[in-house]
């Protein structure tokens, strides 16, 4: 079976990530890490990574100031430098550009807590309450141009329970993200493989 070199994005956390480095660490699931990158060096994932033994590495976006392809252009760097043959961004908090996005198309998927198309952006948790919705859930898709715009690759939803704030939400949807991402990445690394 072919294990696809797989880079990690990260913001924070790393909650998703942390999950995906467990589904990963068994010898036949599709994709092997090799590297975890965060836009900012306090980022809590990095340390998680590391424990489990995965290169970690911090790209501070903030010295690029507003020259956001300068930032992707050193992230892909290190990326290629890697071996990356797979992206999955777990919790970056980063607009990426057009020029990486079409560098990076149809080997980047994101993981977003809504049921998109519903819920672009921030807020997720907050606009499903207001809008009265009866179940919420999260979205791992392909990254497109468009901000969580791309092609549905899998998705999972949990009831609104009454009482429901956008924390308690959140907390609820989180192991469902946990499980949801492992098996999409997988579905998207056999789509990978078969185009290859
Ligand atoms: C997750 O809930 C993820 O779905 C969300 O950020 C959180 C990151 O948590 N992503 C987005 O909002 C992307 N638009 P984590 O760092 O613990 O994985």
């Amino acid at each position: 079976m072919t294990r696809l070199n797989l880079a990690i994005l990260i913001s924070g956390r790393g909650s998703n990530m942390e999950a995906l480095l467990k589904a990963a660490a068994a010898a036949d699931y599709p994709a092997k890490p090799v590297l975890v990158l965060a836009n900012r060096p306090d980022a809590k994932g990095l340390e998680t990574a590391m424990g489990a033994g995965i290169p970690a590495l911090a790209i501070d976006h903030k010295p690029f100031g507003k020259d956001r392809e300068a930032f992707e252009r050193a992230m892909d760097e290190a990326l290629t430098e890697a071996g990356t043959e797979i992206i999955a961004l777990a919790g970056f908090m980063r607009v990426l550009t057009p020029w990486f996005v079409e560098k990076w198309q149809g080997r980047m998927i994101n993981i977003h807590p809504s049921l998109l198309p519903k819920y672009k952006g921030l807020d997720t948790h907050q606009r499903a309450l207001d809008a009265g919705d009866v179940e919420a859930g999260a979205t791992v898709h392909w990254v497109s141009p468009g901000v969580d715009d791309g092609e549905i690759i899998q998705q999972a939803s949990l009831p609104i329970l009454p009482g429901d704030t956008a924390d308690s939400l959140a907390a609820r949807l989180l192991p469902v993200e946990h499980q949801l991402y492992p098996e999409a990445l997988a579905k998207a690394c056999a789509l990978v493989s078969a185009r290859t």
